[in-house]
């Protein structure tokens, strides 16, 4: 269990879906703006400081969410204490968070944290990452930026294997359901245990350094 306990309204703005902030931004676009600003800053800084030996461990995945927004939200880095659905879609339930995200890691961790299956084809390399990402799709440990963190996670993998951070921009602009491609994939994922469309997105987007 987590030292830290956040309810729903700790973390909402009352009848809104605006997150209470160290800021006290109340402007949905400002703050997506800050948002992003601070995204930004960590691939900069995750990149420059991966080393060959990394860990992309639990505590390695939890500090990436704490370091991004912790200037911004008291909750960067903890796990959720309350059960969240979207639009269809529940994900793990808050009781189970912690032993379902033992499992994923530890599984990723027994891969090597990918480092065999990116020395092989790009099919090969964007299918284990396409199922790892589903599996923390679905996990959804964190109550705001999961969709960003847990890119930036697979992102820093890539990266570290002599991948460009893999390029996600046309899976993310909105399309006429009003839902983007990447979502479109998440609810494929989580609904119909489906990794076909994520698996399809990051191989569109996955590029080794040197260009190939
Ligand atoms: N209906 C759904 N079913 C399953 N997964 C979903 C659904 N809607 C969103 N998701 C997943 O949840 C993520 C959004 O979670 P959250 O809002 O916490 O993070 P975010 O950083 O704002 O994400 P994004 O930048 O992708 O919008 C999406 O990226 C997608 O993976
Ligand atoms: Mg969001």
């Amino acid at each position: 269990m987590s030292k830290y306990q956040f309810a729903k309204s700790d973390i909402y703005l009352p009848g809104t879906d605006i997150p209470r902030n160290r800021l006290e931004i109340e402007e949905p676009d400002l703050l997506h703006e800050v948002e992003g600003t601070l995204l930004q800053q960590a691939y900069t800084r995750f990149i420059s400081e991966l080393d060959p030996s990394a860990r992309f461990d639990e505590s390695y995945f939890k500090a990436l969410h704490r370091d991004t927004y912790e200037s911004l939200y008291d909750w960067a880095g903890h796990y959720r204490t309350v059960d969240m659905s979207k639009s269809g879609s529940l994900f793990c339930r808050a009781a189970y968070l912690e032993q379902e995200s033992r499992r994923i890691f530890h599984r990723l961790e027994q891969e090597q944290y990918l480092k065999q299956a990116a020395s092989g084809t790009l099919e090969q390399f964007s299918e284990r990452l396409a199922h790892y990402q589903s599996e923390l799709i679905a996990l959804h440990p964190f109550y705001e930026l999961n969709g960003r963190i847990t890119r930036l996670f697979f992102d820093l993998i890539a990266v570290c294997n002599g991948y460009e951070p893999i390029d996600y921009s046309q899976a993310l602009v909105a399309g006429s359901s009003g839902l983007n491609a990447y979502v479109e994939a998440s609810i494929l994922c989580v609904q119909r245990a489906d990794n076909n469309k994520l698996q399809q997105i990051i191989l569109q987007g996955l590029r080794h350094t040197d260009g190939a």
